[in-house]
């Protein structure tokens, strides 16, 4: 089992952040799965989509559908189409997204938006059946975690793939989400051993 880790913060240091090394909340969710992938024996990669060049969708073409329909691909030269073909190299996806403006951050969306219109309806998908963890990461009021939860549950139904945790994360509550990442891991753990017994 390979799990592919996607953030969408550039946030990795944060001088103000309430955790003691200072490492952005984003950030530190996205070790914390690393680590905890790691003791699993799960294969773990990761990619920060902030530093990656992906445009927004530019919704081209006839009746606002451009090649993505037809050809699962995108119009666009920047990063999007090897990073879309990349993720079939994986089982699960484990998107971590700050909270802005109660939703997940502007690259999540941007990413999101042209990945739902590449795979939502392809037949050959090598996304669909795969598992997703969400996790959205607030300050904090933790307000907006559930909206963002949400747009992650759309986005489940579009891409046909199996939800097997979704964690609100803020500063306060960090310590205590560490178990729900803990348990998480785990249940992929079974997960992998029914599918793999
Ligand atoms: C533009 C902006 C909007 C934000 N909106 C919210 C919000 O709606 N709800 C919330 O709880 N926190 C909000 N926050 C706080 C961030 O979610 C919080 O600082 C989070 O830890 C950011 O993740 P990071 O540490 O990885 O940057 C906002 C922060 C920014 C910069």
């Amino acid at each position: 089992m390979k799990a592919l880790i996607l953030s969408f913060s550039a946030n990795q240091v944060n001088e103000e952040s309430f955790i003691p090394n200072k490492i952005g909340l984003t950030f530190s969710c996205v070790k914390e799965f690393e680590k905890e992938l790691e003791k699993s024996g799960i294969e773990v990669e990761h990619i920060c989509i902030n530093k990656k060049n992906i445009k927004k969708c530019l919704a081209c073409g006839k009746r606002g559908w451009g090649i993505c329909l037809e050809e699962h691909k995108c119009i666009q030269k920047d990063d999007f189409n090897e990073i879309y073909e990349y993720m079939s190299n994986f089982d699960v996806y484990i998107f971590i997204t700050p909270v802005y403006f109660w939703e997940m951050s502007e690259s999540a969306k941007t990413f999101l938006d042209r990945l739902k219109r590449c795979d939502a309806f392809n037949d050959n998908s090598k996304i669909k059946g795969k598992k997703i963890i969400c996790i959205a990461c607030a300050g904090g009021s933790g307000n907006g975690t559930e909206e963002t939860l949400k747009s992650f549950d759309i986005l489940n139904h579009f891409l046909k793939t199996e939800m097997i945790g979704r964690i609100p994360v803020t500063k306060a509550n960090f310590e205590k989400q560490k178990e729900e990442i803990k348990r998480a891991v785990n249940f992929l753990l079974h997960r992998k051993n029914q599918l793999f017994r």
